[in-house]
């Protein structure tokens, strides 16, 4: 088991009477990218804000490295990069100059400032463009600018908020590649999104918050075994059978604790509300009624069967 970079500790934040954050507990290991999901007004940047020193807690501790925001918070400037949901950038400024003000403003020294930012434009992919205007950049350049721009005292720990938001679908691509690659050098990230499918393939862990409370957080791999190891009385799963499915279905929406039969993409799904002991007895069953099975295995869940167990239907 990897220690835990980001330890979120029974945090508490209200707004006047509001709560927006309640008793939020989760941690994230070191070299994960956690994505942080749910929807509006879930509680995510404002999460995000008390881990990154700009909001305290009101209850709770927020652990980074090892470094509590309460009693370290210079400390935790320096383990963390934040970019926040919404970037202002300067115009007549070029993406270089951009950089190197910032790694001034970090107090790197002008003798390393330009391999620094070298690496990091070569990294963010930038180096073609270093001339831009920064106002003039597209919606995925100008993200990858703001990522470039928290990369330059090297922090530990990345904290970003939504930046998949409002991406075409190639930008999101380099995105991802650009995050693995961050995740090659040793980052932990945190990365908040309210579209679950925009960080489906990007993480490895997730914690899905619904108005301020933590529904589900983990390794998605211990996730996905917890819910088809038959831990659960209920099981998703396939059949392939010989010939047309269409019999079979009509078959198993007569049978008794099977649900949601549904022929897809020539395999049939359904849902079996019984725990794995019970298998053979469904196959056994199926076969008697002359149904050709030839596989019957678990359907492979994904994050949106997860999201969609622990959230009720809640969020979209
Ligand atoms: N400064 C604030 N004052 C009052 N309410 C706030 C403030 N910041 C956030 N909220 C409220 O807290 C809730 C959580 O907001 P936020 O953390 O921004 O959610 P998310 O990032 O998941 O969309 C929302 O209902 C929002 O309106
Ligand atoms: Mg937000």
């Amino acid at each position: 088991m990897k220690p835990a970079m980001i330890e979120v500790q029974h945090v508490c934040k209200t707004f006047r009477q509001f709560r927006a954050v309640w008793d939020l507990s989760f941690s994230c290991a070191a070299g994960d990218i956690f994505g942080f999901v749910g929807p509006n007004g879930a509680g995510k940047t404002t999460t995000m804000r008390m881990m990154a020193t700009l909001l305290d807690p009101d209850y709770g501790d927020i652990k980074i490295d090892g470094v509590s925001v309460l009693d370290e918070p210079e400390e935790i400037r320096r383990v963390i990069g934040y970019m926040p949901d919404y970037i202002g950038v300067y115009e007549g400024v070029e993406i270089r100059e951009y950089l190197e003000f910032f790694a001034a403003a970090y107090r790197i020294v002008p003798d390393k400032r330009k391999k620094l930012v070298d690496e990091i434009m070569e990294i963010t992919d930038l180096t073609s463009v270093e001339k831009k205007d920064v106002s003039t950049l597209s919606k995925g350049m100008r993200q990858r600018l703001c990522l470039a721009k928290t990369l330059v005292h090297d922090p530990k720990v990345l904290i970003l908020d939504e930046p998949a938001a409002g991406l075409d679908p190639r930008a999101r691509i380099e995105l991802r590649l650009l995050l693995k690659e961050l995740q090659k050098l040793g980052k932990t990230i945190i990365i908040s999104s309210h579209i679950l499918t925009e960080l489906s393939d990007m993480c490895n862990s997730v914690g899905i918050i619904e108005r301020g409370i933590m529904l589900k957080a983990g390794r998605i791999d211990d996730i996905l075994a917890e819910r088809t190891g038959g831990q659960l009385n209920q099981q998703k799963l396939f059949l392939k059978v010989l010939g047309s499915p269409d019999d079979a279905v009509t078959i198993m929406r007569g049978l008794p604790d099977i649900g949601g039969v549904e022929i897809d993409r020539g395999l049939i799904t359904f849902t079996f509300m019984q725990p794995i002991e019970s298998n053979p007895g469904l196959l056994r069953e199926l076969l008697n009624r002359n149904v050709q099975v030839v596989t019957m295995a678990p359907a492979t869940q994904n994050l949106e069967d997860i999201f969609l167990n622990v959230t009720k239907g809640i969020i979209a």
